[in-house]
């Protein structure tokens, strides 16, 4: 049996959601302020905020506590301790803000990775105590004790980022898929004015968008978690048209896919189209941000 099959069963375990399901509900009853919560997930920086976060919290903590293992470095170890405390605030904040959109199988795991979390902030906060007493030796070992459940809910975190795909781009893939060449997807005629229309080109779901003579045309799964954007609303956003998520209600501006609003932070791929004696006709294989020839 592999090692990580484990955190399979945990994701499969529908037991943890008797607190699962309350945290998140929770969450999502103190988030709702839309800005608060875009930069906690990290839409102005079109990327998670969270796994950047941990960095300094994660790191501050496992630099104090390899200090403690060394003579003469008393003081560094517990301005460590200290600054990964202060930062432990913003990151756990951002953690809780990408819970309360994850899947229910992401949501199992992320209980038990906040849990670990928690009890490794808890015990680094009685470690700090114990060297403001000036018992080093006590400090040393709770800082010990704190980063080894700590280390325990990273696994469970990087399982989450790179099996759940918690936190991914999920539509990273449209260019290496979709076809190199203009495509044809119907005539002009059948697409039906200012309604998501689905279409599919090659081997991959687009998700068209009709003003009279002109198309906008998306990847049709969302970065954040793969919903069908066809299923999605138009809405505006500050003079611009864009998409609204059917799931968790990002925002993505139709004529470049620029995330507006969160839970996703990368931008949903958009295409170059033509209409060519009526038919409507597009290209997938191109870059997000890189102008087709
Ligand atoms: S799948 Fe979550 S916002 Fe689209």
């Amino acid at each position: 049996m592999r090692p990580f099959d484990d955190i399979d069963r945990l994701a499969a375990w529908p037991a943890l959601d008797k607190v699962a399901a309350p945290a998140r509900d929770l969450v999502n009853k103190l988030l709702t302020n839309r800005k608060v919560a875009d930069v906690l997930h990290g839409v102005p920086i079109g990327h998670p905020l969270h796994p950047a976060l941990v960095q300094l919290t994660l790191g501050s903590f496992v630099s104090a506590s390899l200090l403690d293992a060394l003579p003469g470095t008393r003081r560094s170890a517990g301005t460590l301790v200290g600054v990964g405390l202060v930062s432990a605030l913003p990151t756990i904040a951002a953690g809780w803000a990408d819970y309360s959109q994850a899947h229910e199988e992401q949501q199992r795991v992320g209980i038990v990775h906040a849990a670990s979390s928690a009890t490794m902030v808890s015990g680094y906060a009685v470690s700090l105590v114990q060297r403001l007493r000036g018992r080093s030796g006590r400090a040393r070992l709770w800082g010990w004790g704190a980063l080894a459940v700590g280390s325990a809910g990273a696994v469970l975190g990087g399982h989450m980022s790179y099996h759940q795909a918690l936190g991914a781009n999920h539509a990273e893939g449209y260019p290496h898929i979709g076809p190199e060449d203009w495509t044809d997807v119907g005539t002009l005629d059948e697409l039906p004015e200012g309604a998501p229309t689905r279409r599919v080109v090659g081997d991959v779901g687009i998700v068209l968008v009709r003003r009279g003579q002109e198309i906008r045309a998306l990847g049709e799964r969302c970065s954040h978690a793969s919903a069908p954007l066809s299923d999605g609303e138009l809405t505006v956003e500050d003079g611009q048209e864009c998409l609204v998520c059917p799931w968790h209600a990002s925002v993505f501006r139709l004529d470049d896919g620029k995330v507006v609003h969160g839970p996703a932070t990368a931008p949903a791929p958009t295409f170059p189209t033509r209409v060519r004696d009526g038919r409507v006709e597009l290209r997938v294989a191109t870059w997000p941000g890189v102008p087709a020839s």
